[in-house]
């Protein structure tokens, strides 16, 4: 099966995601991480997205698409796609990644969740620099402060865009050219909402019933 997540910054996309790859043997596609990966790594194309990246603003449809492009094939059980799609130009290209592959999206998710609690959520955020585990101040600390709970690395970070102006276009991004997706998978049929602002184990509950009705 192949599933969207589909939300604003901070809704739980990542969250959610890395608990299907354990539960469900799915591969996880954050178009996010790699483009991190990619900074990191120092390559030209990484060298060009990190100031976009870093305003808060979105990196072009051929470069996202062509890191999907990428990636797919190699699927196991399935991928879902977390912060992929963004914009329309983007879905229309899935869709047509999916149908040279004689696969298709079976569900979207769409994680609801308010303003006021993004800017809680993105502000209390951070992961591990080591596995990935994301972590909150308040709504999920680490066992021992300062270490990883999955791995024990001490390499905890905090990303260069969970900063208040970049929320904003962040936010003003995802008004802009991603919420419009919502009515594009509506229409196709697959939209499922999920309530974001409940907690972790709750959604995870709800995006489970929507994959068990996956014929
Ligand atoms: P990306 O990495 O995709 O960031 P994002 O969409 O802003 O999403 P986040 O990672 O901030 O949030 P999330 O929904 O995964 O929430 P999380 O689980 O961490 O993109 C970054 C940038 O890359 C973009 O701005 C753009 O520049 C570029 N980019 C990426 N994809 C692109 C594309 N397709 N096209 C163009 N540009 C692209 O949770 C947030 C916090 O809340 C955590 O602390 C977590 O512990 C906590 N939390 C999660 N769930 C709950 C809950 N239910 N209750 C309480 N706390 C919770
Ligand atoms: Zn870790």
């Amino acid at each position: 099966i192949n599933i969207i997540l589909l939300g604003p910054p901070g809704a739980g996309k990542g969250t959610q995601a890395r608990r299907l790859i354990e539960e469900r043997g799915l591969v996880q596609l954050s178009t996010g991480d790699m483009l991190r990966e990619a900074r990191s790594s120092g390559t030209e194309m990484g060298k060009r997205v990190a100031e976009v990246m870093d305003r808060g603003e979105l990196v072009t449809d051929e470069i996202v698409i062509g890191l999907i492009r990428e990636k797919l094939g190699r699927g196991g059980k399935g991928f879902i796609f977390d912060g992929f799609p963004r914009t329309l130009a983007q879905a229309d290209a899935l869709q047509a990644l999916m149908a040279e592959m004689d696969q298709r999206i079976d569900a979207v998710i769409e994680m609801r969740v308010d303003d006021a609690a993004l800017v809680a959520r993105i502000s209390g955020r951070f992961t591990c620099g080591n596995c990935g585990e994301v972590y909150h101040d308040v709504t999920k600390p680490t066992k021992e402060p300062g270490k990883c709970d999955v791995c024990g690395s001490t390499d905890l970070r905090r990303r260069a865009d969970d900063n208040e102006e970049s929320l904003k276009t962040r936010l003003m991004e995802y008004y802009k050219k991603t919420s419009p997706l919502i009515g594009y998978y509506y229409v196709k049929g697959n939209l499922n909402p999920v309530d974001g602002l409940a907690e972790i184990d709750e959604v995870a509950a709800q995006v489970a019933k929507v994959l068990d009705r996956i014929p």
